[in-house]
């Protein structure tokens, strides 16, 4: 039975069909509210609206869940590795051996860019954001491939998926060894995805490289934890794009360009920096009082989120990886690391905190792992964006692929000037 619910305007009653999901709230259909009762919903930040139908990823904040295709993201990030979350996101099961064999392969096999694409990066200054050259360069790819562009063939739309996922380390460690002056490194396919992303970075001409397995396995693991996240900001940036029937690789540079922002991606970037300036454990009540007081701009970075009203799964996970790895490399005493773990004790003793239900997030540990591993701040969205590639491209495939899909127009609330006649320069 159809559960439904009744709006009453003036005299107008309005039946609204109400959807059951699989997990979550209700959904109340307000699809023909305004041509039968001329109002619109009015809800700015998207905080009470569902903009889609997804079977891809589920967040309950308030338990602290995330699941991928049904998996929690902690028994995920234990027992798989991203490839195959790439492959469990993109085509909605785990894959057996052999499709994960094909699937690694095709990857591999996608990891280098045209050569052309090399000079893009010459007309940007060695001091530019790599997350502006990426912005810039992945754009750029729908002006060389040419035959993944048609986004109503399934088979163009699967070779981009595929050619993004592949090539985005690529162009992120380009755009690094661009900024400090270095050559760049060609992937070398003997090596796992974030080896060889670690490799591409790392590696120089004068002499041999070899992956610490400790980091290869802590930035896979970043990495999965990075993946896909309903329908954020940068996810909801792609869509809208894919709505218009832009082609994917213009879609994924909206995204990109979307994370940038220090309240999304750039949050990372934004956090160890806070953590350096506070510098000391006796700093940091200076800096919890500037994040509760309304005239200072100032936030803790890394603190909050839109729906995780309890601890950030993904901040659990990464704080243990924090441990691990800087106790593997003989740096558990990290300065950063102790200012953040006393910033977030002190934090969630604090009432403003506690009340507002500020937790840490994805980003309020990753910074700290990515500096350990020799990343300069600049680098850290990047690796988001290498990360959540495979998140936008499935997010976008399931909207490109849904019959019913049409161009997202949203509406306003005008404030504006009523209708007025114009003036003639003499008399104003
Ligand atoms: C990501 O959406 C996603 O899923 C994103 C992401 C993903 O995987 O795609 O999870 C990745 O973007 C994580 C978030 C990274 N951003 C930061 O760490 C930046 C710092 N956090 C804040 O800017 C903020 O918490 C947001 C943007 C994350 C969420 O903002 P909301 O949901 O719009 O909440 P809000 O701004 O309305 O804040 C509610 C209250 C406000 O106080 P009041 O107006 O009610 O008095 O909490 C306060 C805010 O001032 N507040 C903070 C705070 N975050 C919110 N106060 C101090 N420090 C903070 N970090």
């Amino acid at each position: 039975m159809t559960k439904s619910a009744k709006l009453t305007i003036g005299e107008k009653v309005i039946d609204l069909p109400i959807h059951s999901p699989t997990l979550g709230p209700d959904v109340l259909d307000i699809r023909k509210l305004y041509a039968e009762a001329d109002v619109f919903t009015y809800d700015p930040g998207f905080t009470s609206t569902a903009a889609c139908e997804s079977t891809i990823t589920y967040i309950d904040g308030d338990k602290g869940e995330l699941l991928y295709r049904g998996y929690p993201i902690e028994q995920l990030a234990e027992r798989s590795h991203y490839l195959e979350v790439c492959y469990l996101l993109l085509y909605g099961e785990l894959p057996n051996a052999a499709q994960a064999a094909d699937f690694e392969y095709r990857i591999t096999r996608h990891t280098m860019l045209h050569e052309q694409i090399h000079y893009f990066f010459r007309g940007f200054r060695r001091d530019s954001h790599p997350m502006a050259t990426m912005v810039g360069v992945v754009g750029a790819m729908s002006a060389f491939y040419h035959d993944s562009l048609d986004i109503n063939d399934p088979w163009q739309r699967e070779v981009a998926a595929i050619r993004m996922i592949a090539k985005l380390p690529t162009i992120a460690a380009m755009a690094y060894k661009y900024s400090i002056g270095q050559p760049f490194n060609y992937p070398q396919n003997h090596l796992d995805y974030a080896g060889n992303f670690l490799h591409m970075c790392f590696a120089v001409p004068a002499e041999s490289y070899t992956v610490n397995p400790v980091l290869a396995k802590a930035m896979d693991r970043i990495m999965m934890l990075h993946a896909d996240h309903e329908q954020n900001a940068s996810t909801s940036t792609v869509r809208l794009a894919g709505s218009s029937g832009a082609n994917p690789f213009a879609c994924i540079a909206a995204g990109i360009a979307c994370l940038w922002g220090p309240a999304h991606g750039g949050a990372n970037q934004a956090c160890l920096e806070m953590l350096r300036e506070i510098g000391t454990v006796d700093r940091i009540p200076e800096y919890i009082r500037r994040a509760k007081d309304k005239d200072d701009p100032f936030r803790l970075m890394g603190f909050g989120h839109r729906v995780y009203k309890n601890f950030d799964p993904r901040a659990k996970v990464m704080k243990e990886s924090a441990d691990e790895v800087l106790g593997l490399l003989g740096i558990e005493n990290n300065p950063t690391l102790q200012v953040a773990k006393e910033l977030e004790r002190i934090a969630l003793e604090d009432e403003y905190f506690v009340s507002k239900k500020l937790y840490p997030n994805v980003d309020f540990y990753s910074g700290i792992i990515l500096d350990a591993m020799g990343f300069p701040t600049s680098m850290f969205t990047p690796i988001f964006a290498i990360s959540r590639t495979v998140g936008w491209i499935s997010q976008w495939k399931e909207m490109i692929g849904d019959p019913t899909q049409k161009i997202g127009r949203p509406r306003q609330l005008y404030k504006g000037e009523k209708t007025r006649d114009y003036v003639d320069l003499r008399h104003r």
